[in-house]
């Protein structure tokens, strides 16, 4: 299948019971237009972003890491922006869905980064033991049936004293909340948009909404947990990592994040501008700041929307 392919509906109907085909296919059909869905870029916001994440959980690096590997790297979001931060001089980057192993060794390389790509289930990596300094994934972990056993492979292919970290992880009460608010987002959308005044400018077209919803089955099959940070936290340890920390970000950014995602899905693309795009960019920043600086001192870690992980290999 290529990028631009849409999945048939016999594997539609076959991957809703099997979590990996899922995967395969829903983000094989996602890849071409994955980061323009998340705002994803390879420029200073997202080299910062993704730099953030890692030094929040991991403190900053003295010296790049030589030899990264991403896990789930979709089109390379974490490890490529961490790689032009200098956190890794090399990087390979694996995902079970080989459209995005495509993009994201591609983007790689139109960097100039030093990069290569394979194909590779988290839980079965193709690499022999002790070959990574730094293994890394964002947003990966809650798509695996068998997170331990996915732990251990990452321990497995780190040298002794190596360190991993993956971030971007929902919670279990973040996760409940965001899924609520994207739903009523969308309700209240798709019903303003049907108001003559606003149906021109603002609606998808039907058949553009149809096409989506049968692959959009699969966000259901592929979405498989949402984490507690200490059971996380437990998890690396019973895989055999030690120095395990976990952290938790993105309370009031989550709040807002999600509404404004979800109504940018729902209306025609391009019908927002530029004055939206700059309203939802400030807005998230200046929330995850109050997030991160005030709200982290004071709210429990778990009600966050986001849990990151780092430990390393003894
Ligand atoms: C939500 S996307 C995140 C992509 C990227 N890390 C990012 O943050 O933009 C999750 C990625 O994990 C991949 N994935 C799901 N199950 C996997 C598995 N068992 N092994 C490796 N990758 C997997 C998916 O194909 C998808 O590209």
């Amino acid at each position: 299948m290529t990028e631009m392919d849409d999945p048939d509906s016999d594997a539609i109907s076959r991957a809703q019971n099997d979590p990996k085909l899922a995967n395969v296919l829903y983000h094989d059909w996602e890849a071409s237009t994955y980061d323009a869905k998340w705002n994803i870029s390879y420029d200073q916001r997202c080299i910062d972003y993704a730099n953030d994440r890692f030094e929040h959980v991991a403190g900053a690096v003295d010296a790049p890491y030589a030899r990264a590997l991403e896990l789930g790297s979709g089109t390379g979001f974490f490890l490529l922006n961490l790689m032009q931060a200098k956190v890794a001089a090399t990087g390979v980057l694996t995902d079970i869905s080989p459209g995005m192993v495509d993009v994201a060794v591609r983007g790689g390389r139109e960097l100039g980064l030093d990069v290569t790509g394979q194909v590779a289930d988290a839980e079965q990596l193709p690499f022999s033991d002790t070959s990574f300094d730094l293994v890394v994934g964002h947003a990966v972990l809650h798509h695996l049936p068998d997170v331990e056993l996915a732990m251990r492979e990452v321990l497995r292919v780190l040298k002794p004293g190596g360190r991993f970290v993956f971030c971007g992880e929902p919670t279990n009460y973040g996760d409940f909340v965001a899924r609520r608010l994207s739903r009523l987002t969308w309700w209240a959308a798709a019903r303003a948009t049907r108001l003559p005044v606003w149906r021109d400018r603002w609606a998808r077209p039907a058949d553009e909404l149809a096409k989506s919803s049968q692959v959009a089955l699969l966000e259901s099959v592929v979405d498989l947990h949402t984490f507690d940070p200490d059971q996380l936290a437990r998890l690396c340890l019973r895989a055999g990592a030690v120095d395990v920390k976990t952290v938790t970000e993105e309370l009031t950014a989550s709040w807002f994040g999600w509404p404004v995602r979800t109504f940018e899905a729902a209306v025609k693309p391009g019908a927002l501008g530029w004055n939206w795009a700059q309203f939802a960019y400030r807005g998230w920043l200046g929330l995850s700041w109050l997030d991160q600086h005030v709200l982290e001192r004071v709210v429990p870690d778990e009600l966050f929307y986001n849990v990151c992980v780092t430990g390393t290999r003894p």
